[in-house]
């Protein structure tokens, strides 16, 4: 269900690298608080191409990294070291270049298949909750995460398998809206002129994956002109 009492912030960046540029920025801000008011930093990471600017941006980032607890969205259910898994994207762009303890980094067991890997899932979610920052991306039909429009889960289930994805590959594992929207900070990243449609879609209010996670005080969308116009 759409908050409507916690509306999208929109920020526009004049392009890609500007919107990666003010991810990290964001990102490295929202651990410093997090870190300063509970030792530690629980942030649950994209998939998909978008975020891996602000990914490599991160692998230079002066943080301490012994407070991130770095978690998934969703996975593709690929082997572990696939090319297309999102665990392989972050941590060749980023994760595999700094010193964060292995213990802290929680990939999705995709390669296990959809089923048995939400369940496994459910239980490393259910000690993580709440969130300090989910980061999403969104596809040209407005889902996010591996949360597709017309396919629907049991609300209260925190982490969904998912089958017959239109976004290939069709088996896949996803946080749920209620462990996404259990956040305190929820950052958008849009880039390129494929996301428009969805992009507009939002703004007037179609009631789409993406605009149905608004965590406990709104989302934060950070888009270039090429998705904005
Ligand atoms: C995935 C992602 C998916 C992605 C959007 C946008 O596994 O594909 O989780 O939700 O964020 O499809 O993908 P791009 O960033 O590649 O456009």
């Amino acid at each position: 269900m759409t908050d409507s009492s916690k509306p999208a912030r929109w920020h526009t960046h004049p392009d890609a690298d500007a919107v990666a540029t003010a991810a990290a920025n964001r990102i490295l801000q929202s651990a410093t608080d997090a870190i300063a008011r509970s030792g530690q930093f629980r942030i649950v990471l994209a998939g998909g191409r978008t975020p891996e600017k602000a990914y490599r941006l991160l692998a230079d980032a002066d943080t301490d990294w012994r407070c991130w607890e770095i978690y998934y969205g969703d996975e593709r259910c690929l082997p572990a070291d696939h090319e297309e898994r999102n665990s392989v994207m972050a941590r060749e762009a980023w994760l595999d270049h700094v010193p964060l303890p292995p213990e802290r980094h929680h990939p999705i067991p995709a390669e296990c298949g959809a089923r048995q890997a939400a369940q496994s899932y459910r239980d490393t979610i259910a000690t993580a909750l709440p969130f300090d920052l989910v980061l999403l991306g969104i596809g040209e039909d407005g889902h996010t995460a591996s949360l597709f429009p017309g396919q629907s889960h049991p609300p209260a289930e925190l982490v969904h398998p998912v089958h017959q994805a239109p976004k290939p590959p069709p088996e896949r594992v996803s946080l749920g809206e209620r462990a996404l929207n259990d956040s305190r900070e929820i950052l958008v990243l849009v880039t390129g002129a494929g996301k428009r449609k969805a992009v507009q879609a939002w703004k007037q209010g179609d009631a789409l994956p993406v605009s149905r996670i608004h965590g406990l005080h709104g989302a934060d969308v950070l888009i270039d002109t090429a998705a904005a116009q």
